[in-house]
């Protein structure tokens, strides 16, 4: 059954979500860092950090555009406190390289947006690390970016990360034999979908541990909803699945602002302290903002031993390709959900 049947209930909650959007907090004194922050959902949900206060640090993968979005923000929003580290996430060792600088970087981080993603934009292509192209952006790149940051992190107090799903893991599966998605050559949904369902299994895990251990970080899962923004503009025509998408989201589509709602009531509203773990989104049924838990849509994202396995196996892949050890930063927890 649809976890957000169409009801009363649901109908007048999305409505007041949407009118509401999520109040922002003062955030001065806070430092974020969001990647793929130059565009869509990524250059919106700054903006409004930017707005209530916060630093932030945008990744971006091209000099160009990375610096064109500062300009533009700084435009926006008088006195904006931004600056741009460049990094092309699919690659481990440039998510290493980023980290460095991060990490050397006198200021602490209280919020990770791990943003940035790539959808249906080619066929099947492996990167020159050796993992498949959407799994090492939009999985690997930032699992492993949150790993290296977690220990400053949890030194600065109260902080949150965030991870930018999609619906899209009911299309998700995992495969054990191929961690890192070359041996099957799948690409489409089927990649897409394993890399969101990976991130979101990973955030449900990386929640587990930091409650068990006390810690005062906590990780939140998001998705947008279906948004017109650039992602669909790189979409490659090759996947009957892309035409549909880029139609639903012409007639249908948030807009990029509309759809950073999301993210943003993650990474900064009161009312979610405490609930780490939880997945953000809009309705379901309504393609619209509401301050609404929901369920993931894939039944696989239940299963507990996954989390753990998906969490061991990450470490393996990450050190198998990178030859570095990974921070282990939170120790290794039970069942226990
Ligand atoms: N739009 C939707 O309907 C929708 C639905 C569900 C989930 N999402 C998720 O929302 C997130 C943001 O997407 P969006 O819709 O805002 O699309 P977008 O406008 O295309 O933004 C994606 C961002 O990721 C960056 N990026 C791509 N490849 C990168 C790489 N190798 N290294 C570093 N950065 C890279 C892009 O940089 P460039 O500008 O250089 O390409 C861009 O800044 C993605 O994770 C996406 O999967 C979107």
């Amino acid at each position: 059954m649809h976890p957000y049947p169409l009801s009363p209930q649901n109908l007048i909650e999305t409505i007041s979500g949407w009118i509401r959007g999520p109040a922002i907090p003062d955030l001065s004194g806070k430092v974020a860092v969001v990647s793929g922050f130059n565009s869509g959902i990524g250059y919106h949900t700054t903006k409004a950090l930017l707005e209530h206060g916060a630093e932030v640090i945008g990744i971006a993968r091209s000099d160009d555009r990375g610096h064109e979005a500062v300009a533009q923000l700084k435009e926006q929003v008088p006195g904006a406190k931004i600056s741009l580290k460049l990094c092309n996430m699919e690659l481990l060792s440039e998510v290493r390289g980023l980290a460095k600088e991060l990490l050397a970087m006198p200021a602490n981080i209280s919020l990770l947006i791990n943003n940035a993603g790539r959808f249906l934009d080619q066929g099947f292509s492996v990167t020159k690390e050796g993992i498949e192209h959407t799994l090492a952006l939009d999985y690997f790149g930032h699992a492993y970016l949150t790993l290296l940051l977690l220990e400053k992190m949890l030194s600065n107090g109260p902080g949150r990360i965030i991870n930018v799903c999609s619906q899209a893991e009911m299309f998700g599966s995992l495969d054990w034999s191929d961690m890192k998605g070359v041996s099957r050559q799948s690409s489409g949904m089927p990649a897409y979908g394993r890399a969101k369902l990976s991130l979101l299994l990973f955030t449900f895990e990386l929640q587990r541990r930091l409650r068990l251990t006390g810690a005062q970080v906590e990780a939140f899962a998001v998705h947008p909803g279906l948004v017109n923004s650039r992602l669909f503009d790189k979409m490659s025509f090759r996947y009957p699945f892309a035409l549909f998408t880029y139609t639903m989201s012409a007639i249908m589509g948030l807009t990029t602002q509309q759809g950073a709602l999301s993210s943003i009531y993650a990474a900064t509203h009161p009312e979610l302290s405490g609930k780490g773990g939880r997945y953000i989104g809009p309705s379901y049924t309504f393609n619209a903002f509401c301050c609404y838990p929901r369920k993931p849509l894939n039944p696989r994202a239940a299963d507990v031993d996954a989390w753990r396995r998906l969490w061991d196996e990450t470490y393996a892949v990450i050190e198998d390709v990178t030859g570095q050890q990974v921070p282990r930063t939170l120790p290794p927890v039970g069942t226990r959900v």
